[in-house]
């Protein structure tokens, strides 16, 4: 499983033996270089960044760390090894072999599953495009790198499958993923929170915590399907996902601990004060949270879902940690319960699990987001403040499924469209409040500096120290 670096485009597939397999990724690399050009992080062309790349698919020791010019970054194609004799274990296929090739009649739907997850990879990239221009340090700056070529690797991942698996169609799909722009009228991305704009550095974390999070979500559920080669393909992705995680974690974490930090020291809790004192209010923190986190959980899609029962039954998409359940992974007789709207009433009701698999994952998703609103509530709680962030409810800001039809408080209350309209502007960020975070991004490179409104990272990346110089900018 050892990784092939002296081939044009890396891989551990043995690309060399499939010789038309090759030629159509060798044809598509130079698009895809076009792309970065275009779309690609701007202005960063020459700088040397710090980047680890991947050099095997074991976990001990996977990565590389080096400077590497980002267009010469070495995407390529890496799966997890195979597990002998592995057995499909949910579905209606369930306990026989898992399939090397696609069946026919899940073609389509195997398709649209990957373009979907292959989509959001590039379009992450997009949004985060001019970021490095207002960058709070260079740790930060070679983070975004990080992320950005790791995002770009993943469109490779997927890319290959369609070329591989789906023949013309999937070559085609391949150039429409260069084709679609993040927030482009006329060709968006498909997924809306991916055509969302990703304006300042506050976005940024909390998009990489929370988005970033509905990725791993995604990837966890394709980690279990039958057609093996998703399988192999999502697992090892996750080893990078981790990443991206850890860099809207802490990057949060830091924020909250440096506006504790001046709130302790002007001994106030006033938003103009701080704000004045050049750093970023909690209740701002909090509406930037309740946006990233109800655009975030749309994305796992309408909460009855006949698709996500013909996925689950199929063996496309398993469940997050399918493995580690203890029922029949066929979900005979079972249901879940789903909170719907009722009029202007928020109930539950009894659905049949299968055609609940969405919300199931959602609520996975929800219970795993809390745990660092907790962490970032720690660093509040350390300064001695007496305010904690908390994740808005679900039915808050919501615009797939049927709670897109009621209007709700992050509190849980349904309320009128007056109530929403006069106070939105505590809800949701305003206007104002983005043209502040706006102001405060100036770009900070030199070694070992940090803008105001964000505190140093504890350490730095692979133990360098925190002024390591992480890009040179040539
Ligand atoms: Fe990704
Ligand atoms: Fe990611």
């Amino acid at each position: 499983m050892s990784i092939d670096y002296s081939e044009k485009i890396p891989n551990n597939v043995n690309l060399s033996e499939d010789r038309t397999l090759k030629r159509a990724l060798e044809q598509w690399q130079p698009n895809y270089l076009h792309w970065w050009q275009d779309m690609g992080p701007e202005g960063s062309t020459d700088y040397d960044v710090y980047l680890r790349t991947a050099v095997s698919v074991d976990p001990q020791g996977w990565a590389q760390f080096g400077y590497v010019k980002m267009p010469e970054y070495r995407w390529g194609i890496f799966l997890n090894p195979g597990e002998k004799d592995r057995k499909i274990h949910f579905g209606d296929h369930k306990g026989e072999p898992v399939w090397q090739d696609v069946p026919g009649e899940h073609r389509a739907n195997l398709r649209r599953i990957i373009v979907t997850q292959g989509d959001t990879e590039p379009a992450s990239v997009e949004q985060q495009r001019h970021l490095g221009l207002t960058c709070p340090s260079q740790y930060d700056l070679r983070n975004l790198f990080q992320v950005n070529v790791e995002e770009g690797r993943h469109l490779w991942a997927m890319v290959y499958l369609l070329h591989k698996y789906f023949g013309r169609d999937g070559r085609e799909e391949g150039e429409a993923l260069l084709e679609r722009r993040s927030g482009n009228q006329d060709n968006p991305r498909i997924l809306q929170a991916f055509n969302e704009k990703t304006p300042d550095w506050l976005s940024f974390f909390m998009f990489t915590y929370f988005t970033d999070r509905d990725g791993k979500f995604q990837l966890c559920a394709l980690a279990e399907s039958s057609f093996d080669p998703l399988a192999r393909t999502t697992k090892f992705m996750l080893t990078e996902e981790a990443h991206h995680m850890f860099v809207g974690e802490s990057g949060v974490s830091r924020v909250i601990q440096r506006t504790c930090q001046v709130m302790n020291e002007l001994k106030t809790d006033d938003p103009g004060k701080l704000r004045a004192a050049g750093v970023i209010d909690l209740l701002t923190i909090q509406r930037y949270l309740n946006f990233h986190f109800s655009v975030t959980i749309d994305l796992f899609g309408a909460d009855e879902s006949s698709n996500a029962a013909t996925f689950y039954s199929s063996g496309l998409k398993g469940r997050f940690e399918e493995g580690k359940r203890t029922d029949d992974h066929q979900l005979r007789g079972l249901t879940y319960k789903v909170l719907h709207a009722e009029g202007d009433r928020l109930v539950e009701k009894d659905v049949p699990m299968p055609n609940a698999l969405n919300e199931v994952l959602r609520d996975d998703y929800i219970r795993d987001s809390i745990g660092g609103v907790e962490r970032w509530n720690k660093v509040i709680e350390k300064a001695g403040i007496p305010f904690r962030l908390r994740v808005p409810h679900k039915a808050f800001n919501r615009k797939i499924g049927s709670l897109a039809g009621i209007k709700v408080s992050p509190d849980g209350r349904a309320v009128h469209d007056h109530e929403w309209n006069m106070s939105v502007e505590q809800w949701l960020p305003t206007d104002e409040d983005r043209a502040f975070v706006a102001s405060l991004m100036g770009r900070v490179i030199e070694p070992g500096k940090f803008a105001n409104w964000i505190a140093p990272p504890a350490i730095g990346i692979n133990r360098q120290p925190v002024d390591f110089e992480y890009v040179r900018f040539n």
